[in-house]
């Protein structure tokens, strides 16, 4: 992405969340992206996972020029090829572990047995076949955690975007999270992780730092 700004009115005033802001990231790559809280990291995430569009600037995901797709190519592309994981998990609390991994794949036309094995496979990546009928309310953080990642993963997904996923973790739980991000990598998934933990950050390739919505490389 270059020269990408993002503003944000509040009331009669304006301000730039994101201010000129160019990324790349590689296939195959792991990216860390920190900064305070604040300072635009989930706007850029949203913005790279084609949840937001930016006010100017361009966005290249694979060849494709984002500004010049419909809603429709957008969606298709955010289910195919990207996995989003939260830091609040944003799990269906009505549903079990199992059901909430199959939900996206229901809307990419699977049938039921192949999401079912789909979602079982995810699980058992994630290490939770044990716990695939409790709902997230019968589960640890780390676990519900794990089950997001499962959901992020199950659709085989290229880039998996990752906001502060750790964030509301001990830190057992948290070193369980990263080791599984890191492992995702090192299966060939590009991962950007944001985070404000330099623990955490010191998995990826690449570190950038936000501040006020200006990004720059960060030296390690
Ligand atoms: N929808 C919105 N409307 C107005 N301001 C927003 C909106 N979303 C975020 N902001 C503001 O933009 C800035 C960056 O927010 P965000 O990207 O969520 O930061 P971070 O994830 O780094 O904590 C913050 O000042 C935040 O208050
Ligand atoms: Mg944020």
């Amino acid at each position: 992405m270059t020269d990408i700004c993002r503003r944000y009115s509040v009331g009669k005033n304006s301000f730039f969340a994101l201010d000129n802001v160019s990324l790349t990231v590689n296939k195959g790559e792991f990216v860390c992206v920190t900064g305070s809280s604040g300072s635009g990291k989930s706007t850029l995430m949203n913005i790279l996972g084609l949840l937001d569009t930016p006010d100017s600037g361009s966005y290249f995901f694979e060849e494709l020029n984002v500004s010049e797709l419909s809603d429709r190519e957008l969606c298709r592309i955010r289910n195919r090829k990207i996995g989003f994981v939260f830091q609040s998990f944003n799990l269906i609390p009505g549903l079990d572990a199992l059901e909430n991994v199959c939900l996206p794949l229901e809307y990419r036309g699977i049938s039921l047995k192949e999401r079912i094995a789909l979602g079982k496979a995810a699980l058992d990546a994630v290490e939770l076949s044990h716990r695939i009928h409790h709902k997230p309310s019968e589960l640890s953080g780390g676990q519900q955690q794990r089950v997001a990642v499962a959901r992020a993963i199950a659709s085989a997904p290229e880039l998996i975007l990752a906001d502060e996923p750790c964030g509301n973790l001990d830190s057992r739980s948290s070193g369980e999270i990263m080791k599984l991000l890191s492992n995702l990598n090192k299966s060939g998934k590009t991962v950007l992780l944001i985070t404000h933990d330099k623990e955490d950050a010191a998995y990826a390739d690449t570190i950038y730092r936000i501040t006020d919505g200006v990004i720059s490389k960060s030296e390690n």
